[in-house]
């Protein structure tokens, strides 16, 4: 069965259950069977932008980037790794070589839930040579990673089982990901439900793309942004150009936030978006001028309510 079918399917058992709850005699009595009870927590920004502070100064004390091969990827790794076991995550560092270098995936499991249904979400944690990566994909990798330590605070026990990931080797061509994917087993890749995947959700010059893929997460996302009153535009600066591509391939349901690269912003865009037209989502992509200078909170606070509302939606 599709999973955007059974997600569906899930939302309205849910539904008819609390229907149930609230109208017979056990209403007003809490237990796990209360599905509507476990509400996605808002995400303090400021949470997120301490990760951004940290994987910056890893970049500036590692030659100025967090490359693939390079310490400063490690080192990006060890940090978030360090914050997950903390938090009482199973972590698994997954080793892989591409260029004739030693990379590194981060893998995330959250104790419970379905194994035979899991959701999980990811980004790359590598920068490219040329900067330290705050935006891409320093914004990704630290939104996802509060949202785990999230789950944790909250201690969260949804029915499906949550796996968050860290990608090595984005920037050589989605290598880490696609490694990942390639060594799963049939049976264990037919067990994720859906792959969620974050990459540049801070661009400074912002504006709120969502993956057109999966139609109930795509739902799930625009729903958060019209509970907002942000529009929301379809993802079309490259379809396949990050990590979500081997999933999809592989026949995994996949979607996603972006805030924009090097396309320009239209002024139909600033219309309903503000910022500045004529000019890139991101003048500093690619380049040693994304700092965590480079990052638009407003942008930032927002897609991490959103990674929470998404990962919190679609696992309950
Ligand atoms: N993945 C690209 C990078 O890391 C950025 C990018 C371009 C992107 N187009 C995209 C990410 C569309 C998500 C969706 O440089
Ligand atoms: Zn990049």
């Amino acid at each position: 069965m599709k999973l955007s079918v059974s997600w569906r399917a899930s939302a309205a058992a849910a539904v008819a259950t609390a229907t149930l709850l609230t109208s017979g005699s056990i209403a007003g009595a809490a237990s796990k069977t209360d599905v509507e009870a476990a509400a996605a927590p808002d995400i303090p920004v400021a949470n997120v932008k301490a990760h951004l502070t940290q994987l910056q100064s890893i970049a500036t004390a590692n030659g100025g980037n967090r490359a693939h091969g390079r310490p400063g990827y490690k080192a990006s790794l060890d940090y978030v790794k360090a914050k997950l076991d903390a938090a009482g995550y199973t972590t698994t560092i997954q080793q892989f070589t591409s260029s004739g270098r030693t990379g590194y995936n981060l893998i995330a499991d959250w104790p419970g839930g379905d194994t035979n249904q899991v959701v999980m979400a990811g980004s790359h944690l590598d920068s490219v040579s040329s900067g330290p990566g705050i935006n891409d994909n320093g914004s990704g990798s630290a939104a996802v990673l509060e949202t785990a330590l999230a789950v944790s605070r909250a201690g969260y026990q949804p029915t499906k089982h949550l796996r968050f990931a860290w990608w090595g080797a984005e920037e050589l061509g989605l290598v880490g990901s696609r490694y990942y994917v390639n060594n799963l087993s049939s049976t264990n890749r037919a067990k994720i439900s859906g792959y969620l995947n974050f990459d540049m959700i801070g661009s400074p010059n912002p504006g709120y793309f969502v993956y057109d893929d999966d139609p109930a997460i795509e739902k799930t996302f625009k729903d958060y942004y019209a509970g907002l009153g942000v529009a929301t535009e379809i993802e079309t600066e490259g379809d396949g150009r990050s990590d979500h591509a081997p999933f999809k391939s592989a026949g995994v349901p996949v979607g996603g936030l972006f805030t924009g690269a090097s396309r320009t912003k239209t002024a139909a865009q600033v219309a309903k978006w503000g910022g500045t037209s004529g000019q890139s989502f991101d003048r500093c992509y690619h380049s040693s001028c994304d700092t965590t200078s480079n990052i638009n909170d407003t942008a930032l606070n927002r897609n991490s309510d959103a990674v929470a509302y998404a990962v919190w939606e679609l696992s309950e």
